[in-house]
Formats: structure tokens, sequence, C-alpha cells
């Protein structure tokens, strides 16, 4: 007997936005309803892509190229899909993913430049046509997510950016979900955590 494809949720958003707390939330929200969580990350989630992750995000390691930094972000996906999410999703577990293509367009489109086209060639070659059923955007002002961020006072290669990079970051998210809104419910993150969770439970309901 088969078992019936489990459902792929993706939680993104600019460093600072509550990401991590939202996440917690979300699964818990999932199991009361039954559901068998996976919940993972990326870059990362498998042990190579955890190695992939620490390159990443090392920001003492020198400089590396965009080119260098899209194919490894590309490179711990493929084995975080072969290894964790395509298996879980064909066991029928729902897969709950901290970051993922989304991520790729808005940090390395939007915050590095690099062209959509060229993302979207390594997107059909490593995604191979599969898409979240739900991503949930959180979004917050450059400022608010800024100010948590500096309140964890830890900075990875990412998070020593100015603040421009992360306002491109944060507009091709919006611009995303302007183009993906069957997919893509951004959530207003400035908001008080109750607000925030109100605003998830309802659409987790709706759309699942
Ligand atoms: P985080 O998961 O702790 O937020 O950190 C991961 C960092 O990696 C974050 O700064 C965003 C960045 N990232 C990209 O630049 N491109 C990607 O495709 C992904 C998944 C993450």
């Amino acid at each position: 007997m088969t078992a019936t494809r489990g459902k792929f949720i993706t939680v993104e958003g600019s460093e600072g936005v509550g990401k991590s707390t939202n996440l917690q939330f979300i699964s818990d929200y999932l199991q009361s309803c039954g559901k068998t969580v996976v919940m993972t990350r990326e870059p990362g989630g498998t042990p190579v892509a955890e190695q992939i992750r620490a390159v990443l995000l090392e920001s003492a390691q020198g400089s590396m190229t965009d080119h260098c930094e899209l194919l490894l972000m590309f490179a711990a996906r493929a084995d975080h899909l072969e290894q964790v999410i395509r298996p879980a999703l064909e066991r029928g577990d729902w897969v709950l993913c901290d970051r993922f293509i989304d991520a790729t367009y808005a940090y390395q489109g939007g915050g590095r430049g690099m062209s959509d086209r060229d993302i979207a060639v390594l997107e059909g070659f490593i995604l191979q046509g599969l898409e979240p059923d739900l991503t949930i955007l959180l979004d917050a002002a450059p400022e608010i997510s800024a100010a948590r961020r500096d309140a964890r006072g830890i900075s990875d290669r990412f998070e020593v950016e100015e603040a421009a990079f992360f306002a491109r970051v944060r507009e091709k998210y919006q611009q995303r979900a302007a183009c993906y809104p069957a997919r893509i419910a951004l959530i207003d993150a400035s908001g008080s955590l109750e607000e925030v969770q109100t605003a998830l439970r309802t659409i987790l309901t709706e759309k699942l």
C-alpha cells in the first residue's frame, strides 16, 4: 500500500523575523492535528549539507565568489532533497523546512544580484519540478529585523552584510509572494507573537 504523499511546508524571511519560534509553533500545531512532522533546514539537513552550511556561514573564512556560494547552496540542497525531503514526503510525513528555494532567489538573486534565469536553471536541474505546497513568508521592516539580529549578537557571513543587502533580500521575497500568491503566504512579522501565531493558525487551517 502506498502512503499518501505528505505536504511540504517552507518558512522564509530575513534574519531576525522570528523564524525559529514560529517554526516550532507550526510543528506543534501540525502534530496536534495528527501529522508526523520532519523539521529540517537549509542549507543543511544532512551530515554533508551541514558541513556545506558551515563553509557558507563561516565569516572568518575569507571571500567566496557568488557562483561558488550559489552552487554550494544547490549542492547542499541536492543532498538534502534526495536523502531527507523526498523520502519523508513519500512516506507520507509532512516536511517543515526552515528556508528553501525562495531563499536562493532572495539572497543570491536579490542580495547578491545573480540572475533569476541562472537560478531557475539550477532549480530545474536539482528540484525536478518539486515545489513547496505552502511557503510562509515572515516579513518585517528591516529596522525590526536588524534590531533582533543585533540583539542575538552572533554574526555569520550573511548577517554581517549591510542594510542595503537585506533591503534587496526583502524586496525579492515580496516580489515572489506577489508572483506566487497561491503558494506563498506573507505574514506581517512585526506584530506581537500572539498576532503572528493567530495568522499562522488561520493560514494552516485554510490552506491545508
Ligand atoms: P539561517 O537558516 O540561520 O537563517 O541562516 C542561513 C543563511 O543562509 C541565511 O543568512 C540565508 C542564507 N541562505 C541563502 O543565502 N541562500 C539559500 O538558498 C538558503 C537556503 C539560505
